[in-house]
């Protein structure tokens, strides 16, 4: 179906508008190998390419490791779409936004612990893409390494098409639900949830709120994948049922659709003729992807201590040393303390990773205020943090029977290397200006002769 292009068409239209998210289906399963066909008979049985694809489609496999990785790290899709993605113009240079990327050198490394206040709002008109704007970050997008802290603050649906060379974009909606229109076919995504948009995969962000905020971690290194378990077990935090990608569905737009290319730093423009959403059948894995963090399978003691937060990971993207990741994405989910003679809040730590968190709702059991949903704190490579003094003094003199953490939703960003802040970041009028008070007030108690 076209339509010139005034409109955009999906086969999600065709029986009737859909502008909700209501009724979508997904496919089961983190790292499988899907498939997907919008039209019966779209995909290829037996190869990958065959002399004529089905329906004369083009097939065209995007890749996101390189051809010869290890099997179990290998990732890539086999796409048969309208167009050819080759299809395209030249693209040219288009502003950065509030877009920065690594390596970052605009300030220097604070070891100073930080935080900042939700971002004020945007202007009237601000989409997905227009409302990023980079905390942070480290490593190189041009060697493949590190990754970047982002922030969204949008109130306007996207008309463009964006696609990003650089990394896998981890999407953590804070307030308002994402209809992310994918290559691989629609994701509803709300505060609670999470996506991930593969690199180099387009999408665009349709808002199904006045306006939607949270945070995004771009991942310049190896792909996300789930934690070994080990003596864990067979189960456990995130289950890999609990993931969903989308079953194909495609625009057939002939007319300018802009796209927006993400490449080694800078955002690059074409208007193509077409809509590059444009893909009739899939199979592959190498996919966008949901998760309920709901669903995340707390493990925590049942006897003393508190495990280190390295329990908490829902996803890590390993480098080449076994157990450092490049980062990880930890979640502080709804859990039961019961921990006997011990400070059940997360313990004082220095930490040789760097730690971004954020919070997506409710309050975070070691902070007893200033952290709010919208803001972030910082805690760079071996800087000393924990429970602020309400926090401590409530905590240690608790009765220590059984405490159901349930009124919040935190997560943390902790990455093998400093997170080197933007100027932006740096000089923000959010950036709270006290947040050392929050230690400095914890007392004396040491008494030698007791
Ligand atoms: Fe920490």
């Amino acid at each position: 179906m076209s339509d010139g292009g005034t409109s955009r068409a999906s086969v999600f239209e065709r029986g009737g508008a859909r502008k909700t998210a209501e009724g979508l289906t997904y496919l089961s399963g983190f790292g499988n190998e899907h498939s997907s066909e919008a039209v019966p008979g779209a995909l290829p049985e037996g190869r990958n390419s065959p002399q004529r694809a089905p329906l004369g489609l083009y097939a065209e496999q995007l890749s996101g490791t390189a051809f010869t990785e290890p099997r179990a790290h290998n990732r890539r899709s086999w796409l048969y779409r309208i167009h050819p993605s080759a299809a395209h113009p030249a693209f040219t240079r288009t502003d950065n936004g509030a877009i920065r990327t690594a390596p970052f050198t605009e300030t220097v490394p604070d070891p100073n612990r930080l935080r900042w206040n939700p971002r004020p709002e945007p202007a009237p008109g601000t989409d997905f893409l227009a409302g990023l704007w980079t905390l942070g970050g480290n490593g190189d997008a041009t060697q493949r390494t590190g990754m970047a802290v982002h922030l969204y603050h949008a109130n306007s649906s996207m008309d463009r098409v964006f696609s990003d060379a650089d990394g896998e974009l981890l999407i953590v909606p804070e307030r308002g639900g994402l209809l992310l229109h994918t290559e691989f076919g629609l994701l509803h995504v709300e505060p609670a949830h999470v996506a991930l948009i593969p690199r180099g995969v387009r999408f665009r962000v349709e808002l199904l709120d006045a306006s939607a905020r949270g945070y995004v971690c771009e991942n310049y290194g190896a792909p996300f994948h789930l934690p070994d378990l080990g003596p864990i077990g067979a189960n456990g935090l995130a289950n890999a049922r609990d993931f969903r990608a989308p079953v194909a569905a495609y625009e057939d737009v002939e007319g300018p659709v802009e796209v927006v290319n993400k490449f080694c730093g800078n955002l690059w423009t074409a208007t193509y003729d077409h809509s590059p959403l444009d893909v009739v059948a899939w199979h592959g894995n190498h996919v966008p992807y949901i998760y309920d963090l709901r669903r995340f399978n707390v493990i925590g003691t049942i006897s003393y201590d508190h495990p280190d937060p390295s329990i908490f990971t829902v996803l890590t993207s390993p480098s080449d040393t076994p157990g450092l990741a490049g980062v990880d994405f930890v979640v502080f989910a709804p859990r039961w303390l019961v921990g006997e003679d011990t400070f059940r809040p997360p313990y004082f730590h220095r930490n040789v990773m760097s730690e971004y968190m954020g919070l997506v709702e409710g309050a975070y059991d070691a902070k007893a205020e200033g952290f709010v949903p919208g803001g972030g704190s910082l805690h760079n490579m071996m800087s000393a943090h924990g429970p602020d003094r309400e926090t401590f003094d409530r905590a240690s003199a608790a009765e220590l029977k059984p405490q159901k953490i349930d009124d919040g939703l935190a997560f943390m960003f902790e990455t093998r290397w400093p997170v080197t802040l933007t100027a932006q970041a740096a000089g923000a009028e959010h950036l709270q200006q006290r947040y050392d008070d929050v230690w400095q007030s914890l007392e004396r108690h040491f008494r030698p002769l007791q």
